[in-house]
């Protein structure tokens, strides 16, 4: 029988799966040693050493929840994207195929990717597996960086696990463009995505483990004042993102990384994004099979 190798790269965050093909139908023993190093590690790695069709992709997608192909947000003047529906434009390259250019709506939202954050964590149903594939990557630069937040939970002190057991945060794509620099929403944009409110804490269904639940996205605590809930949400995301508790990816062509939305942040870190191509494209699974 085929079995998923699990080759973890520390700790229990992160680890590299191989010796199935995941671009072509396999069965359900590989699914569920999949699903089961996703509920371990939170972070898996597939490097088949070229780009996944996107159709392998969306199917790999698939196999692991349901997709939603409706859209997320709108941006403004942005144009249709190159990839089918089923998947998420995350590249900088524009519909002519060529690098997008300084000053675009949609690099600079795209740079708010830079911060940490939590696929969806702004929508009510969030994204659980989001599965990037490498299909171009530039010279240097643009890794992507992994927090542990069930680790992080369990490394808070006790006093701190009291105070926010049942805080509920509120998340909004609109909040984190703006810290990341992206100018004022326009009217469609901010009609096309209103705030989500999640629970601070949780149970991250997979494992059982308590874990936070955090993101760029969250704007302030409810029932809290602004200034009080922002200064929480950065305690705790400082907290969070220490070394200890981050897995740093360096892509190679062709990787494909799963990670586990419930339970991790992730960001993107810089590179020359208007001089190297950067073709990154990424289905993403949700946790109710139908959108709110
Ligand atoms: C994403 C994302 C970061 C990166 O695709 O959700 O945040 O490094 N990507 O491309
Ligand atoms: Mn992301």
């Amino acid at each position: 029988m085929i079995r998923l190798t699990v080759t973890p790269v520390a700790r229990e965050f992160g680890a590299e799966v191989g010796g199935v093909d995941l671009s072509l139908p396999f069965d359900a023993t590989v699914l569920a040693d999949l699903i089961g190093a996703m509920d371990r590690y939170a972070v898996c790695f597939y490097r088949p050493g070229r780009p996944m069709p996107d159709n392998g992709h969306i199917a790999l997608g698939k196999a692991l929840g349901p997709i939603d192909t409706n859209p997320v947000f709108k941006i403004t003047g942005r144009k249709k994207t190159r990839v089918p529906i089923e998947l998420q434009d995350v590249a900088n390259i524009d519909e002519n195929n060529d690098v997008m250019k300084e000053g675009s709506r949609v690099i600079l939202f795209r740079r708010g990717d830079r911060l940490w954050h939590s696929d969806m964590s702004f929508h009510p149903n969030r994204a659980v597996y989001s599965l990037l594939s490498a299909h171009e990557i530039p010279p240097a630069g643009g890794d992507t960086e992994f927090c542990d937040l069930r680790a992080a939970y369990d490394a808070l002190p006790d006093a701190t696990k009291a105070k926010i057991e049942s805080l509920v945060a509120v998340h909004s794509i609109w909040y984190s463009r703006a810290v990341a620099g992206f100018p004022d929403p326009t009217e469609e944009e901010l009609a096309s995505r209103p705030p989500s409110r999640h629970r601070l804490v949780q149970v991250h269904p997979g494992s059982k483990r308590k874990t936070l639940y955090l993101a760029s996205h969250a704007s302030h605590i409810e029932g809290w004042s602004e200034d009080e809930g922002r200064v929480l949400l950065k305690e705790l995301k400082e907290f969070a993102t220490q070394g200890r508790f981050v897995y740093r990816h360096h892509w190679q062509l062709g990787d494909v990384v799963i990670w586990d939305n419930r339970c991790t942040m992730h960001r993107g870190t810089p590179y020359e994004d208007t001089r190297y191509r950067r073709d990154m494209r990424r289905a993403t699974t949700r946790e109710m099979a139908l959108s709110a």
